[in-house]
């Protein structure tokens, strides 16, 4: 056992960390990361390594930003924690504060922790206010690990774990890359669509309550809906008694060059789910909805308790966070970047074949791997090699996109262009110690 005043060798701790860790998914890197500020990690050696993915996606105002560490601190000399009937003045605030950034039919707020708690509620929520218990997601979507949000998670982690919910149905995602139906080649037409509601129409026993969608589908690999495909999501939904729920946890709050990703489509949700961006790191998570859908919910004795529901702690962080996205004007910023990103990785993709596609808005950006531009065969383990080789070099990108190879490149918004161009330039560099043509 450490005696809790030697530091411990990076050895050391990598041992503890085989004997009393649970497997929980993936396998863990071999870095131990002591410090993170901006854009970088530094670990136990002191090496920096250059986040392209914002921890989990959610430091989008870069690690450890002063502006959380003052609201910690805040926090932790006013008010940590509160009985679920009990407000502190930052949860007001911040349900005020963060309302005021949505349109007038989103003005109802409940704050959680994590994202698959926001999803869960606003499933709920749907549940309770339609009547219904259908819920339609796309297919390779993420939306959580507990109950309600995982049986609308199609991504991974389906197997194994006996009977998902009842009445749960997945739509084909607009994939213009894969085509689902097969039937479009790089521009989706939005056919999958149709396709996928009269599937559901087929299959629905008329007891729908809800289509919960990320507007940018991020596991599945930066899946960018075409101009008008949301838009008429909310019809399908409307004609059919069922609320349209956003999952903005990785597309909210400034990510993709606006606010809220549903505002470049000119549609508006009937609940929107907001987690990793709005606590930048701290694990805090909202669901807003209408008046009349919180009205309703009211009379019907609407119910979801957590240990942490409304805490003032965390609500201080994402007052904090909120106000600087704003202030800072970090959307546009994103805007910007984003347009400074891409063009940096198109040029590699014209120097390397294996890079199939790169799509995404803002700084929310998928590059695919293929074994070559005709076949599209998923490039798996020279991902891997350059993926181990670049955190080596100091870069920390991430695979998405389920069985497909594709890096998801989310830095924070507050990333200098230099720095973006550091990291394309360890890409580069990796691709080309790898072999990759
Ligand atoms: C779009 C989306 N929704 C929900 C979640 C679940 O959030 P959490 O892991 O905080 O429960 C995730 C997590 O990756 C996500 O990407």
């Amino acid at each position: 056992m450490n005696d809790q005043t030697t530091p411990r060798s990076t050895d050391a701790l990598r041992a503890a960390a085989r004997k009393h860790l649970l497997f929980y998914g993936r396998d863990f890197a071999d870095v131990i990361i002591t410090r993170a500020a901006g854009a970088y990690m530094y670990d136990s050696t002191g090496r920096a390594i250059l986040d392209f993915s914002s921890g989990q996606m959610c430091a989008t105002i870069g690690h450890n930003h002063p502006a959380i560490r003052t609201a910690l601190e805040k926090a932790a000399r006013d008010v940590i924690h509160l009985d679920s009937t009990k407000l502190a003045p930052a949860v007001i605030e911040l349900a005020e504060e963060l309302c005021a950034l949505l349109p007038p039919s989103l003005q109802k707020a409940l704050f959680l922790s994590t994202g698959s708690e926001s999803n869960e509620a606003a499933i709920r929520l749907a549940k309770l206010h339609t009547g219904g218990f259908e819920i339609a997601a796309l297919s390779g979507s993420w939306h959580g690990m507990t109950a309600g949000s995982q049986a609308s998670t199609y991504a991974s982690g389906r197997r194994g774990y006996g009977p998902s919910l009842p009445g749960t149905f997945a739509l084909p995602p607009p994939n213009a890359f894969r085509c689902p139906i097969r039937h479009c080649q790089d521009r989706c037409t939005g056919t999958c669509l149709d396709v996928g509601f009269e599937l559901f129409d087929g299959w629905s026993v008329g007891a729908g309550a809800a289509v919960i969608v990320e507007p940018i589908q991020s596991a599945n690999g930066m899946i960018v809906p075409p101009e008008g495909y949301l838009k008429r999501l909310k019809r399908f939904c409307a004609d059919r008694g069922m609320l349209l729920i956003f999952d903005e946890a990785q597309t909210g709050l400034g990510r993709t060059g606006s606010m809220f990703a549903f505002e470049s489509e000119d549609v508006v949700p009937d609940v929107i789910t907001l987690s990793k961006t709005l606590g930048a790191g701290v694990p805090l998570s909202a669901t807003i909805t209408s008046d009349t859908i919180d009205a309703d919910a009211r009379t019907k004795s609407f119910s979801f308790y957590t240990s942490h529901v409304s805490d003032p702690m965390t609500a201080e962080v994402g007052l904090a966070v909120v106000r600087l996205i704003t202030a800072e004007r970090l959307a546009d910023r994103a805007r910007d970047l984003g347009q400074h990103l891409m063009a940096g990785l198109r040029e590699l993709q014209q120097r390397f074949e294996v890079i199939g596609d790169i799509r995404g808005r803002g700084l929310l950006v998928g590059v695919e791997l293929v074994e070559d531009r005709h076949s599209r065969r998923p490039a798996h383990d020279l991902m891997q090699r350059v993926t181990r080789r670049c955190l080596d070099m100091g870069l920390n990108i991430n695979k998405a996109g389920g069985p497909n190879a594709v890096w998801r490149i989310a830095p924070p918004l507050t990333i200098e262009p230099s720095e973006l161009d550091a990291g394309i330039g360890l890409l580069d560099e990796a691709l080309r110690g790898c072999g990759a043509r």
